[in-house]
């Protein structure tokens, strides 16, 4: 473990260019559920069940009230030593891309400044109906209306069985096409095309490297895999670069 560690640094340190792709897992311990461990659900349900716009439409105060939920529980919650260690690696790399498929905004909290939200924001809501957009950190009411138009706002996050927005996933495959180094960090590796962008940074030259608890769908053909927490995992690998 300590060579394999010596070896990462070695290759952060001397990269031009690192992708980091994230995932709920680095958000665990700030006290944001994740969607697949243990205690990921609310109310006994499951993610895939409410993110999606059948489930919106077909009961809109059930999923703004997980979503206004989720917002409350994010609200309350802070960056943890994981956000910290990426931000400082941001700093220490001439060229680094935060891809996270995560909504909570922890990352820019810790300080990073370029992060592509692959998934969306907790804190950006859209119009269902017109092209209104709009930042929002207060509480909300239980059916959110839009300034504009008057119909319902939905939260800026992309649900299941939708599309990711076209220009956030052409980034996003173009940075990993050309990075030196991609790092993985505490996602399951099972929701696409954000699991695919380690394999397409692999097929493109890049070094790949995997941090999380367990072992995930993608940790076979990872170049390196360190199993543990983030929060401890990344400061130590950043350490002295
Ligand atoms: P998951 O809940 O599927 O996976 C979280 C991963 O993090 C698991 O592999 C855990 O083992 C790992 N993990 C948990 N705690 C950790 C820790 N402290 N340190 C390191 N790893 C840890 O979450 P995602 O992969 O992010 O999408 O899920 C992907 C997408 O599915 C989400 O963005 C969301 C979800 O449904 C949408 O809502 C569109
Ligand atoms: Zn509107």
């Amino acid at each position: 473990m300590i060579a394999k560690m010596q070896t990462i640094k070695a290759l952060l340190s001397g990269a031009r260019s690192v992708a980091v792709l994230t995932g709920a897992g680095v958000s665990a311990e700030s006290g944001v559920p994740t969607f697949r461990d243990d205690g990921g659900l609310w109310k006994e349900r499951r993610a895939e069940e409410l993110a999606r716009s059948e489930a919106f439409f077909r009961a809109p105060e059930l999923v703004w009230e997980f979503y206004n939920w989720r917002r409350a529980l994010v609200e309350k919650c802070d960056p943890n030593p994981a956000h910290y260690a990426l931000a400082a690696l941001e700093k220490q790399v001439p060229e680094m891309l935060l891809i996270t498929q995560n909504v909570d905004g922890l990352h820019q909290k810790a300080g990073s400044e370029n992060v592509l939200e692959l998934h969306g924001s907790l804190w950006r809501l859209r119009c269902t109906v017109c092209v209104h957009e709009e930042e929002n950190l207060e509480e909300l009411p239980p059916l959110p209306a839009c300034p504009k138009c008057g119909h319902l706002l939905r939260p800026g996050v992309v649900w299941f069985g939708e599309q990711l927005p076209a220009g956030i996933l052409s980034t996003a495959l173009d940075t990993v096409g050309k990075v030196d180094v991609m790092l993985v960090v505490g996602t399951s590796s099972v929701v696409q095309p954000a699991a695919s962008l380690a394999h397409v940074a692999k097929r493109a030259g890049a070094v790949t490297i995997e941090v999380n608890l367990e072992p995930t769908h993608n940790t076979g053909f990872m170049d390196f895999a360190l199993h543990g927490k983030a929060g401890e995992i990344l400061p130590e690998l950043i350490e002295g670069i």
